[in-house]
């Protein structure tokens, strides 16, 4: 994939954002949903791949657009497989709180997981602790490990969770242990990349969130040099049947980021809709215009780019009336 496509797919997550940003704490997912993906999906024509969305808003009879399976893109380009998630975090845009974005991952084809929408358990952690953790371990020797390697007291260090009910026996575990928690209120897809930012201050990410969620984190965390371990959760027979369809032979063997993300030829990018860990939200300034921050990264560079970008909108254009 050229380089070009990077700056190019960020335009994308920006103006995803932009269009979700309006719904901000209106109480409303669904249309903050529906814009960031309306304006993503409008947005992809104009970027120059033969992509087919592998990772997007569902099954092609229950997502009208940017459905698994869908061809984007202009068609002039390279062959890729393309996951989105033109708004991660609807509740926490409906809710006014912190941490959503809109996601992009590009890859060239055939290298991305065909995740299927189930939960996933999740280890994900920053460049100093890869390949010294395992998920398959009890989580006091994880913390431990972690510990030593980072040459801290178990109690120095944070790890985040998704705050949820199914969470309440690994909570126990990790009070009992005595380290810090920063709990997450959705949109884990910031929540396992945040290892991989020091300023973050979180050392590890665990627990269970989408299986989709999973895969745009791994290609995140490839391009950032850190490292992300899943496992499904197919809850009855038929996600265990639905992931065999989907190619996984195995649906509870522990993927690797190789597994997630066969190749070093992917491309991330993502736009703040609320401020996060890393990015900041969508701001609006005086004089129509309207500020976004985004994170762009190819993994086969290592480059890392964050974008601050002021958009002019004439008459409000992205604003809800
Ligand atoms: P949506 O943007 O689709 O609402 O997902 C938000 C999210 O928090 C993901 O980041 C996470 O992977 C998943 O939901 C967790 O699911 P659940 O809310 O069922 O715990």
């Amino acid at each position: 994939m050229e380089r070009e496509l990077a700056l190019e797919i960020v335009r994308v997550t920006e103006l995803a954002a932009l269009a979700s940003a309006p719904w901000m704490g209106r109480g409303d997912k669904i249309n903050a949903d529906g814009a960031a993906t309306s304006a993503m999906r409008a947005m992809f024509d104009s970027i120059s791949v033969s992509g087919t969305v592998v990772i997007g808003e569902g099954e092609m009879d229950e997502a009208p657009m940017l459905y698994i399976g869908e061809q984007v893109g202009s068609m002039n380009g390279p062959e890729v497989d393309v996951a989105v998630d033109p708004l991660e975090g609807t509740e926490i845009v409906a809710k006014g709180l912190n941490n959503a974005m809109s996601v992009i991952a590009i890859a060239n084809k055939g290298n991305l997981l065909h995740a299927p929408d189930m939960y996933m358990e999740k280890l994900a952690v920053g460049p100093q602790l890869v390949g010294k953790l395992r998920l398959t371990d009890p989580l006091e020797l994880t913390l431990k490990k972690a510990a030593e390697a980072l040459n801290r007291n178990v109690s120095e260090l944070t790890v985040m969770i998704l705050d949820r009910v199914r969470h309440e026996s690994t909570i126990k575990t990790l009070r009992k242990v005595g380290v810090r928690i920063k709990f997450l209120t959705d949109g884990d897809v910031a929540g396992a990349m945040a290892p991989a930012f020091p300023e973050a201050g979180i050392d590890l990410y665990v627990g269970s969130g989408g299986a989709p969620e999973g895969v745009l984190a791994a290609a995140a965390l490839k391009c950032l040099g850190g490292e992300i371990q899943g496992r499904l959760m197919p809850s009855d027979a038929n996600e265990y049947s639905r992931c065999v369809q989907m190619g996984i032979d195995d649906p509870y063997k522990v993927l690797t980021m190789e597994d997630m993300v066969g190749t070093e030829d992917v491309i991330f990018a993502a736009t703040g809709v609320t401020p996060g860990e890393f990015l900041g939200g969508v701001r609006y300034l005086p004089d129509e215009r309207a500020e976004t921050h985004s994170i762009v990264m190819r993994a086969k560079t290592r480059t890392i780019r964050f974008i601050k970008a002021l958009h002019y909108l004439p008459n409000k254009k992205f604003i809800q009336s």
